[in-house]
């Protein structure tokens, strides 16, 4: 299955290189061209290798570029952002995990083939054919490109290149110390001239003529780390690759029959999570994948409660890792209540390798004055900490595999409902004030209603597996007394008399006004709505699903009436500013029976990623990239939603609800250990069967 685009316009240069990613959970390679340089936003970046510049946003780092070529004629450049082509396509093959580029110019064919390895893990290749349709003379310049794409950088206070054989070492130090090391492997039919460092290139010249119907042949093998498989030769490794990624495939299959393009977009999300899955790695999923440094290459509540659970169903191994992390970053979690003045684990809004906040108090810019704009998100979006410690549980709910509670998970619990019993207002009710919600436009609000039931949640976990906290949490200073008083007394808001849950107290006196309304109040084009002077912040208009989250995500004893109402209320105040949104609607739609509802904002998720026209500013901060939590949204909304998957304490059930253009919905999932494969009919009839090992 592949993804073509044909032509080629400057404009599209940024999504592109989102649209055609490659990855492999330790290394995304953006979806750019050998010619592309930092103006192109060509970048490999690396997982959890982090860096601050002076006092810059500390953020991901990126590689130097070892997949740079450009091919010079006598008058004549053979770059996209120099010379027009004859014809000129691309191609992400996602099955395989393939990037190839073909573009035609008079005189000579250029095509690529590249992958980053699913095997490997320190591998990426890419092998450049050039074909003469005329003859003529050719200077191609290659190599490694030091000039690296950065936001907050430069990251690399000293960088250094040397030819080690046939071989282009690089090793680099970053400000924080951190030591990188990288091999580059080059050949080619053609005589290879080592020219030392050209325009912050440091590699090779070839000069040739080339005949008609020749071809030259150049293979980049680059290798971070060790030289363990730099020899081996491009074919045999990108063999490797994708046998590797078909397997990670198998495991994931989910089709829908009868949509090509649903299916297309279904099958496109799937990818970019696929490719962000590495099980010997105890690292996280940032909110925008590997797909460059935007974010700061920072965890986000994204993995817990959007892409776990995709992990759960497909790759459970990978999933736990995920938690792991958190329990890895407990202290630094520890560390924020404590600079706040809470006690317990206050979890980074934006977490990075060490789980300490990196989400600054100003996260975005006035577009017009270019002045940071005070933003809650680290220090009020509390919800963070209960989403991850009901992520745990949900991790053992869906694989039975209680180990990870013993190995730090029960600590987590704990120290979740400690952070949240010192934040408590104690009054006759216990209350969350001054808290964020999942929707960021409402700033600083009391008892949000999302947050509230989260912290019920959790509690009631706390009491049940109080016990076991026993063996497993050094220092309780909350009894299970203690946790049940809370409990009793902890303020949930419940449906008024309409049935409507009001998202924050006071919510309901806001101006009702609509989304498009709010819109056509800013000033300028890329104005930060939220907050106390964005022109949604005094509004009914909400960045994304946030009662809806609680009715999707959280467990709660309410009816489809409610779920109804309160679809119907918030729908059209929700401007989906977030990625996260659809998908919940999507969820709640398809148990509403609004399928074609369900279907669009299905479609909205799984799409998010093909358009050219991304959200890519929040103020004036640059946040374009992929959207793995959109992507798992999708494939939740198509597993969940339209077939109708519910694990429940018993097990599960399944009660298919197709939209209308779908024919019906065949795929995998993985539940307590063992694999299900599923296939939906048209008139909503399934069956199911086991499948074994070897089947
Ligand atoms: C959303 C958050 C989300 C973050 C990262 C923000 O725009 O409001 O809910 O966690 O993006 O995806």
């Amino acid at each position: 299955m592949k993804l073509v685009k044909q032509g080629f316009k400057k404009e599209n240069i940024v999504s592109y290189g989102n649209m055609f990613l490659l990855a492999n959970g330790r290394y995304g390679y953006r979806g750019t061209l050998e010619e592309y340089r930092k103006s192109e936003m060509t970048s490999l970046n690396v997982l959890g290798l982090y860096d601050k510049y002076l006092d810059k946003w500390r953020e991901s780092v990126n590689l130097p570029n070892p997949f740079y070529v450009l091919v010079k004629g006598k008058n004549k450049v053979y770059s996209l952002l120099e010379s027009e082509p004859v014809k000129h396509e691309v191609s992400l093959d996602i099955t395989d995990g393939v990037f190839t580029r073909e573009t035609i110019y008079e005189d000579i064919e250029i095509s690529s083939t590249r992958f980053v390895s699913s095997k490997d893990k320190n591998i990426l290749g890419t092998r450049y054919l050039i074909k003469g349709i005329k003859g003529t003379e050719l200077k191609i310049n290659l190599g490694l490109d030091l000039d690296i794409y950065e936001i907050n950088g430069p990251h690399f206070k000293e960088k250094k290149c040397t030819y080690e054989k046939d071989l282009i070492l690089f090793t680099g130090t970053t400000n924080e110390g951190k030591e990188v090391r990288s091999y580059t492997k080059i050949n080619s039919n053609k005589a290879l001239n080592s020219t030392n460092l050209v325009n912050d290139i440091f590699g090779y010249e070839i000069n040739s003529i080339i005949h008609k119907d020749e071809i030259i042949q150049i293979d980049i093998i680059h290798e971070v780390k060790e030289k363990e498989h730099i020899n081996d030769g491009f074919d045999k490794l990108v063999e490797r690759h994708i046998k590797a990624f078909n397997k990670l495939w198998d495991n994931a299959y989910l089709e829908i029959i009868g949509d090509k393009d649903a299916n297309f977009e279904l099958q496109y999300s799937i990818y970019h999570l696929l490719i962000l899955e590495d099980n010997t790695s105890y690292h996280s999923v940032p909110a925008r994948g590997l797909s460059g440094e935007t974010y700061k290459g920072a965890i986000f509540w994204d993995t817990e409660m959007f892409m776990m659970p995709f992990y759960a169903f497909t790759n459970p191994r990978f999933a736990r890792n995920t938690l792991v992390y958190r329990i890895k970053t407990l202290s630094g979690a520890k560390k924020k209540a404590e600079k706040y003045g809470y006690k317990g684990a206050f979890y980074a809004w934006e977490s990075q390798d060490d789980g300490v906040e990196q989400c600054s108090d100003y996260n975005v810019t006035d577009p017009i004055t270019n002045q940071p704009i005070r933003t809650y998100f680290a220090d009020k979006q509390i919800h963070i900490s209960g989403d991850i410690a009901l992520a745990i549980m949900r991790y053992i709910f869906l694989t039975s595999d209680t180990s990870l509670l013993y190995e730090g998970g029960y600590e987590v619990i704990y120290e979740v409902i400690k952070f949240y019993d010192s934040y408590l207002t104690k009054k006759d009710k216990y209350h969350l004030n001054d808290v964020m919600g999942p929707d960021e436009y409402h700033e600083r609000v009391n008892d949000n209603a999302y947050t509230n039931l989260l912290f019920k949640n959790v509690l009631k976990l706390g009491i049940e597996y109080y016990d076991d906290f026993i063996y497993t949490v050094k220092e309780r200073t909350l009894t299970k007394e203690d946790l049940n008083d809370i409990l009793t007394k902890l303020y949930i808001v419940e449906p008024n008399n309409d049935g409507l849950i009001e998202q924050f107290e006071g919510y309901f006196k806001l101006e009702d006004v609509t989304p498009n309304i709010v819109k056509a109040r800013k000033r300028n084009e890329k104005d930060y709505m939220g907050g106390e002077n964005g022109v949604a912040g005094k509004t009914r208009v909400i960045k994304q699903a946030d009662v809806l989250s609680l009715l999707i995500l959280l467990e709660h004893p309410y009816d489809l009436d409610i779920l109804r109402k309160n679809y119907d209320f918030y729908y059209p105040y929700t401007e989906h500013g977030s990625s996260l949104s659809a998908s919940i609607y999507s969820l709640a739609a398809s148990k509403l029976n609004k399928l074609d509802e369900a279907y669009n904002l299905f479609r909205k998720s799984s799409g998010i990623d093909l358009g050219t026209e991304q959200k890519m500013y929040a103020g004036g901060i640059y946040i374009g990239g992929t959207h793995p939590a959109s992507n798992a949204g999708a494939y939740l909304s198509v597993l969940l939603g339209f077939m109708g998957l519910w694990i429940n304490k018993d097990g599960y059930s399944i009660n298919p609800n197709l939209p209308p253009s779908i024919e019906g919905i065949k795929g995998k999932f993985i539940h307590k250990n063992k694999q299900y494969l599923v296939n939906v009919k048209k008139d909503n009839s399934y069956t199911i069967r086991e499948v074994k090992q070897n089947d």
